[in-house]
């Protein structure tokens, strides 16, 4: 891993210049797990091989990655990987179990396990696998399209690690905010403090966007979230940006998406993040209502509109596209790809956004 490595010069840059709120030709698109299941050259590549191994063969991971931008003229490719590796590099074993998701046999039960955990130094050791893919992904790309990293947030983090697994109520994980406020910010700042150094290796390794994933910020509202979830979505970003400053890089756009957050959206907007990601719950004009006019919004077509035939579709993302208008807009889904998903219908959605976002004036 190395800053000084030299990439191939970037050619589309629609991403970025939305992300910074520089005016674009069309609007950027992308779509949250579009590298997955519902490509069948995703599913022959998995059957081969367990989904963490995929995560730490760079190689695998570049090649799934690049998969969707093989089939749609998307503005950006996301490294495949997950946000769970994080509590791997601190020590839990998780497992992908087939129907399940992503099951941790011994979370954490008590305060007392805290201990259990490595220190969030030794992280970037751990996940260099993570910073190879980016590399390798980031070359093999040829400019096409940025190449986004990412992590989980801290309370999503957490999470994880108490329950162990899904969960409809996140009792065991809210009980720790609850009854352990100060065990729960202890752990909440070893993963704060992991997330960083982890984010800042991916942009050493060749990532330029990042986006943090706040997936279960729907538990919380706004109370817990002031006190569990802002102050660490802060530090990453401002900690993040510091480090990238004092590398001597180019400063680092980041997005924040809070999954179920509508009530959050205006202090994430006083954060430093130029991206806020919303879901399909929340009206993209009351959003930007909320936020001002100096954020990037990205999103935010319910993902199972991609059921309809395509001509729902195309109507859908041309009114989704008069509610956020041209500018300061990043079109994507309100939340991932499902594996039963029609790739035709992600074709259609990507033109979609590109045939009803062109300038009056441009061919
Ligand atoms: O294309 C992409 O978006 C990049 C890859 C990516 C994956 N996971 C691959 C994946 C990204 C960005 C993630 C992030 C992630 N992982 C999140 C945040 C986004 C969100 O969905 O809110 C979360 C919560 C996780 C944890 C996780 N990983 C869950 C809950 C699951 C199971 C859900 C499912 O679809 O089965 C995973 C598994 C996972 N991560 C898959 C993929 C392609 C499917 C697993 C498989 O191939 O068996």
């Amino acid at each position: 891993m190395s800053c000084k490595e030299v990439f191939p010069a970037l050619k589309n840059d629609r991403l970025l210049r939305a992300a910074r709120g520089e005016e674009v030709d069309i609007v950027p698109v992308w779509a949250m797990r579009q590298a997955g299941r519902y490509l069948p050259e995703f599913r022959e590549e998995r059957s081969k091989c367990d989904f963490f191994t995929m995560c730490q063969t760079p190689r695998l991971s570049c090649k799934v990655t690049l998969q969707p931008l093989e089939r749609f003229p998307l503005d950006a490719a996301i490294i495949f990987s997950d946000i769970l590796v994080i509590p791997e590099a601190l020590g839990m074993q998780v497992e992908m179990k087939p129907g399940e998701g992503p099951v941790f046999p011994s979370p954490l039960r008590g305060p007392e396990d805290i201990s259990r955990l490595g220190s969030p130094d030794d992280v970037c050791t751990k996940l260099n696998y993570v910073f190879e893919a980016l590399t390798l992904t980031r070359k093999e790309l040829q400019g096409r399209a940025p190449l986004i990293g990412f992590s989980g947030a801290p309370w999503t983090i957490m999470a994880y690690m108490i329950e162990g697994k899904g969960s409809k109520t996140m009792s065991n994980a809210k009980g720790w905010l609850y009854r352990f406020p100060e065990a729960s910010h202890q752990l909440l700042k070893i993963i704060t403090d992991a997330t960083v150094s982890y984010l800042v290796g991916q942009v050493k390794a060749g990532a330029q966007i990042l986006q943090v994933f706040e997936s279960h910020a729907e538990h919380l509202g706004p109370y817990l979230f002031r006190e569990f979830a802002l102050p660490y979505l802060k530090q990453i970003c401002d900690d993040v940006k510091k480090s990238v400053a004092e590398l001597g890089m180019e400063d680092i756009p980041m997005i924040v998406f809070p999954k179920g957050g509508h009530y959050a959206l205006k202090d994430l907007a006083a954060l430093n993040y130029e991206v806020i990601g919303i879901d399909w719950t929340v009206d993209p004009i009351l959003a930007r209502e909320i936020v001002g006019p100096n954020k990037t919004l990205q999103g935010n077509l319910d993902p199972c509109a991609l059921y309809a035939d395509k001509e729902f579709i195309d109507n859908a993302v041309k009114e989704m596209i008069e509610k956020f208008g041209r500018n300061r807009y990043i079109a994507n889904l309100g939340h991932g790809m499902y594996p039963d998903m029609n790739p035709e219908h992600l074709a259609a959605f990507v033109d979609a956004v590109h045939k009803h976002s062109k300038k009056p004036d441009s061919t």
